[in-house]
């Protein structure tokens, strides 16, 4: 069995991204101990916009290292740069030819993200999925972890693998999304109506995994909440506590009922001064790691053998599939 996934290196990964994806990965590679896990740095879609070359290199080996610093195991997962596997764009064009304009547009990411940018878009904002489909089928993944936004995507992928398979043989799994409870989407510290996104304006609505430990604990201490005054689970009413709730849990691994009982006529105060230090303390510790492997030769060896492990899987997929469609001599 095989599990893949991916984060784009666009700034740095927010508490959300953590909750949402990191630790899941982290989670997976310690519960499934026989599978095989790839876990990469989606630097060629993180190109869909515009990007600074100086950040974009910056923002690339940081997402590396944090993947390291937040627990995953090199000896354990496979962790390496798409960009440094040319076979992702390769076949991303193949898949751009076995799909259809009208499936890329139906994409909500897509729609949000090219309403909010006119004349700009880009033609690779619109065939990202194709790139995305790519990354999951060069290596045959079965299971897919991403967070809720991403599902669609990966759902298309399932759909383009059929029909590959279908129209040219047997080629591709059929992959999995893999979507864990709880956590699955954190919302603005702000705006429990917004996802927390490390592109919103208002740098207090999310926390990165390397802001500085008393700015990230002032962020959860002046969170906003409800009227209601009690530490209660109930994302419709309650939607600001409920989004530090789930924070809570994620963190410290206890059920919305204890977190209840624990605060039962106790205010809003208590509960976030309790967890502004539970974040602070898992942010200390992930920086801890990533300062100590960021400049180190220890993470370039890491990414060359992620590197050539990926490379022979997705070469002999290319090959497999340029010989299924007729593509070039052999
Ligand atoms: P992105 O930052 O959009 O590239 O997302 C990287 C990964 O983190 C994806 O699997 C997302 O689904 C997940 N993710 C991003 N933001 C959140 C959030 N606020 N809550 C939970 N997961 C998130
Ligand atoms: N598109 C994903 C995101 O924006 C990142 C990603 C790229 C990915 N390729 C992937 C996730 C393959 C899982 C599998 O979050």
């Amino acid at each position: 069995m095989r599990i893949l996934s991916g984060i784009q290196p666009t700034n740095t990964p927010t508490l959300g991204n953590y909750l949402g994806a990191m630790k899941n990965f982290v989670k997976l590679q310690n519960d499934f101990s026989d599978a095989d896990i790839i876990v990469f740095v989606a630097d060629l879609h993180s190109i869909t916009v515009p990007r600074d070359r100086q950040e974009l290199k910056k923002n690339i080996r940081s997402l590396a290292a944090l993947y390291i610093a937040t627990g995953l195991d090199p000896a354990r997962t496979h962790i390496f740069i798409q960009s440094e596997v040319p076979c992702h764009s390769e076949l991303a064009f193949i898949l751009e030819c076995n799909s259809y304009i009208g499936e890329m547009e139906r994409m909500i990411q897509f729609k949000e993200k090219s309403a909010k940018q006119g004349q700009t878009v880009t033609t690779g904002l619109l065939t990202y999925p194709c790139l995305m489909a790519s990354d999951i089928l060069l290596y045959d993944a079965n299971y897919v972890p991403v967070g809720e936004d991403q599902k669609q995507h990966v759902e298309l992928t399932r759909d383009i693998a059929i029909r590959f398979n279908n129209k040219y043989g047997d080629t591709f799994v059929v992959p999995e999304p893999y979507i864990m409870k709880g956590g699955a989407r954190i919302m603005s510290l702000q705006d429990p109506l917004h996802k927390m996104s490390k592109s919103d304006p208002n740098p207090k609505g999310y926390i990165t995994l390397l802001d500085d430990i008393n700015e990230a604990k002032n962020k959860i201490k002046r969170a906003v909440t409800d009227s209601y005054g009690s530490v209660k689970y109930d994302k419709e009413n309650q939607p600001a506590v409920s989004n530090l709730m789930e924070i809570y849990s994620k963190l410290k691994n206890i059920s919305y009922d204890e977190i209840e009982k624990k605060y039962q006529g106790l205010g809003y105060q208590e509960f976030k001064e309790d967890l502004a230090e539970i974040v602070g303390n898992e942010l200390k510790n992930i920086q801890e790691k990533y300062h100590a492997i960021i400049s180190s030769n220890e993470l370039d060896k890491i990414l060359d053998d992620g590197r050539d492990y990926a490379y022979r899987l997705a070469r002999r997929k290319i090959e497999k599939v340029h010989h299924k469609i007729g593509l070039g001599r052999k």
